[in-house]
């Protein structure tokens, strides 16, 4: 049932390739197009939704947090994204105009599920983002697209993460598409980069043989911190979620822009610090800003573990390990970004003497509040 993995996990990350492609598969036609019939809403409905929410907790969260870029380039539509939990005990101002997105791999869990109703009882529409057949979630949403990752069994969340963030993204460009924005021609060239993306997941597992070297030598570590900006952020966030729920150390995610308001002073001699590098093409004033933070965090003694696009010469002096990624649009960068996290995680947590595939204190689907 492993098929001659050790874990779960290790199986599930190396059926991304296959997870994306699924997710896909069938929702593009000849033309170029997206299909997305399934999705029941009605297109005047769509067209005229002036919000967007998106509602999650944990990993599928942090796909939330991705999409939100998306969202708001492809559709000019304004995004918020809130973890669940949060969004049920505030008083957030919705009405029938208001698209809620709800994100949850198992479509159980608890605090998603309460929010969704929230939002209804507010007259929002809900779509359900999922990848668990009529399951709860989805059955109580207006619609529905599933993403296509088969069962996730492991504790830890990959190859879902991978599909919901594709996922946001079709619902983005379907968006686009059904509201006629001016980005008609971005919205096909985006899809043709998206059909790619499996083949660039595909050749990062080809390569991590060193990041589970990496890995292992800083089994004895207590602390690792993670930076990024725009997308890089959010795959922060989740390079650091995986790091705690497997490995049980202290990590945290930051947005690199922060790192002068306060987590520079954490910065020690030989501190691992995991850093998110944009494209340099396309914004390349991202890029050039993040090789700034490298150089400042480098100056104060970090150990730089650096993940950067092929070809991207400018970050290899301040590189104490240098991890390298296909180059991607800069949207679509967290689907290659985050596979060397979660090899990362795995590996730690087995150098460790970690249960890989059930974390301390962690269910798989969290049904309670
Ligand atoms: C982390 C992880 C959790 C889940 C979260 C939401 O690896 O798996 O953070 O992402 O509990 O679960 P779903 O997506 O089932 O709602």
């Amino acid at each position: 049932e492993k098929g001659g993995y050790d874990y779960f996990m290790l199986k599930e990350i190396a059926e991304q390739p296959k997870a994306v492609a699924d997710t896909l598969l069938g929702r593009i036609d000849a033309s170029g197009a997206l299909r997305l019939d399934e999705i029941r809403i009605p297109a005047n409905v769509l067209r005229e939704a002036d919000k967007i929410v998106v509602v999650a907790c944990g990993t599928a969260f942090h796909a939330g947090l991705i999409a939100k870029y998306a969202i708001e380039h492809w559709t000019r539509i304004p995004c918020e994204v809130e973890l669940a939990s949060e969004f049920r005990y505030r008083d957030p101002i919705l009405d029938h105009r208001t698209l809620v997105v709800a994100i949850s791999q198992s479509g159980e869990t608890m605090d998603t599920l309460m929010a969704l109703r929230h939002a209804r009882e507010q007259g929002a529409r809900v779509l359900a983002i999922c990848n668990t057949n009529g399951s709860t979630i989805p059955r109580e949403s207006d619609a529905v697209l599933y993403t296509h990752a088969g069962p996730e069994v492991a504790v830890a969340s990959t190859k879902a993460f991978l599909t919901q963030v594709v996922a946001c993204y079709l619902v983005a460009l379907y968006l686009g598409q059904v509201r006629g924005t001016k980005w008609g021609d971005e919205i096909r060239a985006v899809i043709r980069d998206l059909a790619q993306i499996s083949g660039a997941v595909e050749r990062v597992l080809e390569t991590m043989e060193p990041v589970r070297e990496l890995a292992r030598s800083l089994a004895h570590k207590n602390t690792v911190l993670f930076l990024g900006r725009h997308v890089g952020y959010p795959v922060a966030l989740e390079g650091a979620l995986k790091l705690k729920e497997l490995a049980y150390m202290h990590a945290e995610g930051f947005a690199a822009g922060e790192l002068k308001h306060g987590p520079i002073a954490l910065i020690e001699e030989d501190l691992p610090v995991v850093v998110v590098v944009p494209s340099p093409r396309g914004r390349s004033v991202l890029h050039d800003k993040i090789v700034s933070n490298i150089q400042e965090i480098r100056a104060r003694g970090a150990r730089t573990i650096v993940i950067a696009e092929e070809g991207d010469e400018a970050v290899v002096p301040y590189a104490d390990h240098l991890i390298r990624i296909p180059a991607t649009p800069t949207l679509l960068q967290p689907m290659v970004a985050t596979v060397p996290l979660q090899v990362f995680a795995c590996e730690l947590a087995t150098a460790r003497g970690n249960e890989v595939d059930q974390p301390r204190n962690l269910a798989k689907s969290v049904t309670v509040e």
